[in-house]
């Protein structure tokens, strides 16, 4: 079996989990080199998965792994478009985690260069495309189920715990539009066949008051219009008291799609003298844990049938564009249209 050559970016709470996917269950990937500018995550991956080749520059990887054939991406997101396109144009294939980058003109300036480079294969890692519930949803919808969506409700929610690195996020992650609503962003976009094109964003720090310091929140509510005149309502927060919470609905002329609700971690439901329950989730890892290993499995398969995939380098400019325009509705208070942004 042909195996691809993959070096590896970024090695955090989210590169570890690539990394064992790549060493372990995508079997046609061979997880040959790891980059990291923090030496003990290094350690980490040379002890734990036997990673052969180790590196703290970027650039040095690009340069010296000779065998390497494609890279995969999952370093903080205000990196994402230099190494994009230092890879591309070093001739590599590439796979980076979502967002494609803070701001709209470094999402053109990988656009530019990933068109130069039509040959390489290029994937952003909208993750709920590959989970089956929400792929399952977009089949329905184009077999005509429910008849035609025109309003979708799109939430990202994470468990109540508090941690410093999360401020830290707010800036390398550009905040919580950027960083949590960039998901159902792509959902509007996908699911209802347009794209958004004015917002109105509100949001607060309620129960942290550490993100409002930071410029930012810990709870968000926007109403969003799309071009072909659908509507979407996207929520975010950080402080859900029973664990992750992501879900969705899709409210179509003929009938509703939900996904993720409740959101519970298994078929499990528990009775005892507390009442009648079940459990919730604690991360996104608890949600989405098969559907990363889908996701990486795919770019894998797209590189070696040398196929472009679906999701384009401009359906994730798009989703930036958007946050940023939630971003700055938030910050300004008031409701901004997408096109003033890029006039
Ligand atoms: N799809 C999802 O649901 C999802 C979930 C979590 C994170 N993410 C995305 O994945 C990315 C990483 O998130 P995380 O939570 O793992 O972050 P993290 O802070 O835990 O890890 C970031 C990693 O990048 C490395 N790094 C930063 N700059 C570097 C550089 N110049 N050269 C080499 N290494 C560098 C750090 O050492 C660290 O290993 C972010 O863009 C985030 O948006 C996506």
């Amino acid at each position: 079996m042909k195996k691809l050559n993959i070096g590896i970016v970024g090695l955090g709470r989210l590169g570890k989990e690539y990394v064992k996917n790549l060493t372990y269950l995508v079997p046609n990937a061979h997880m040959i080199a790891a980059c990291s500018i923090k030496k003990e995550e290094l350690e980490y991956v040379k002890d734990t998965y036997n990673v052969p080749n180790l590196y703290s520059s970027y650039e040095q990887m690009l340069d010296q792994q000779k065998d390497m054939e494609a890279v995969v991406i999952v370093t903080s997101t205000d990196q994402h478009a230099d190494q994009i396109i230092k890879a591309v144009e070093a001739g590599y294939h590439v796979f980076c985690e979502k967002p494609l980058a803070l701001n709209i003109e470094d999402c053109i300036r990988v656009e530019k260069i990933v068109a130069k480079h039509a040959d390489r294969i290029t994937m952003l890692g909208f993750v709920r495309r590959f989970d089956a519930s929400y792929a399952d949803a977009k089949t329905k919808i184009n077999q005509g189920l429910v008849g035609t969506p025109y309003l979708l409700r799109s939430q990202t929610v994470d468990k109540d715990t508090f941690a410093p690195f999360q401020i830290e996020f707010c800036t390398t992650g550009g905040g919580i539009f950027h960083d949590y609503n960039v998901h159902d962003i792509d959902l509007a976009h996908w699911y209802l066949g347009s794209r958004i094109e004015k917002v109105w964003a509100l949001g607060g720090a309620y129960r942290f008051p550490e993100f409002g310091l930071a410029g930012d929140a810990d709870n968000t509510a926007a109403m969003c219009e799309l071009q072909n005149g659908t509507m979407a309502i996207v929520l975010a927060s950080r402080i859900s008291s029973f664990g992750h919470n992501t879900c969705t609905e899709i409210f179509a002329t003929e009938g509703n799609l939900k996904i993720g609700d409740p959101p519970v971690k298994n078929m499990l439901q528990i009775s005892d003298k507390y009442g009648i329950r079940r459990e919730g989730m604690e991360t996104f890892f608890d949600r989405f844990q098969a559907a990363f290993l889908t996701q990486i499995q795919s770019f894998v398969d797209h590189v070696l049938e040398k196929r472009q995939p679906e999701l384009t380098m401009n359906n994730a400019t798009n989703a930036t564009l958007v946050a940023t325009a939630l971003t700055k509705s938030f910050k300004e208070k008031k409701p901004i249209t997408i096109a003033d942004l890029i006039s």
